[in-house]
């Protein structure tokens, strides 16, 4: 990390928990971990508990966050909830392009553009997930294929947008495995894609965009994930199911910060 750039650590729960479970989650990691000031904690639960979330979550430095959700803000998209609905419930970010988005259900770069842009549109800050198979990081494909998708999901971002932007940048070979990216290996792609940054817009949006790691964060590699420079925070399955676990990845701790 780096203390120009506020941490974030969220918590992705994908399709887990009833709303009964979210509010109940949401109420104890208050408890456990209180008032945040030079870090943020993010919990994004399934839609169904999201307006039950947001409403206990009240505590200093946590906000709720959506998983998913459609570029028009209304329309005849069944099953599609639109940012508008989002920015109603108090929502604070939006995941979009999450691998499991992109490899299930079919999202592309271009999709992820236009959500990005109507998250921002309706005053919600995107959190936009890039990152490479196993077979291309084989392969030596790597900065290739997370170069393109942070251009194609930037392109036309106006640079006051870039700037607050949130990129996660999550390993497909590293989610749900155990098999974490070394501090190293994602340090050196978490570089590459703030100098990325830097070449789309310019060294302050570059400065200023926070870059989450996320693909088996635990708590126990928690602390050296966020030593490095250009980690800002994680995004986190599997461990943020679990108050206790993600208590503890809430509270990282670092010591060489900045
Ligand atoms: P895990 O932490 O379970 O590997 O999931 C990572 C992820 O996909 C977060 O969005």
């Amino acid at each position: 990390m780096n203390s120009k750039r506020k941490p974030i650590l969220a918590a992705n729960w994908k399709m887990h928990k009833t709303a009964a479970e979210a509010v109940e989650f949401a109420r104890a990691i208050q408890e456990g971990t209180g008032p945040l000031s030079d870090r943020e904690a993010v919990i994004a639960p399934p839609f169904t508990a999201l307006q039950a979330v947001a409403g206990v979550l009240q505590t200093a430095g946590y906000f709720p966050c959506a998983q998913n959700c459609h570029w028009e803000v209304k329309g005849a998209f069944t099953g599609e909830i639109s940012p508008v609905m989002l920015g109603e419930l108090g929502c604070r970010y939006v995941i979009v392009g999450h691998s499991e988005r992109r490899h299930i259900f079919g999202e592309t770069d271009e999709t992820v553009r236009k959500k990005a842009a109507a998250v921002f549109a309706n005053g919600m800050v995107p959190i936009v997930c890039i990152g490479e198979v196993l077979a291309q990081r084989e392969a030596g494909g790597t900065f290739d294929v997370v170069g393109a998708q942070v251009d194609g999901a930037l392109k036309d971002l106006d640079a006051d947008r870039a700037r607050r932007l949130v990129l996660a940048y999550e390993p497909v070979w590293a989610i749900g495995t155990g098999r974490t990216a070394t501090p190293v290996q994602a340090q050196e792609v978490h570089a590459f894609i703030r100098q990325r940054l830097e070449s789309l817009f310019d060294k302050s949006v570059a400065n200023e965009a926070r870059i989450l790691y996320g693909g088996s964060v635990k708590p126990d590699n928690v602390d050296s994930l966020m030593e490095q420079p250009d980690i800002d925070g994680t995004l986190v399955g599997g461990a943020s199911l679990e108050v206790e676990s993600f208590k503890r990845i809430i509270e990282f701790q670092f010591s060489s910060g900045e």
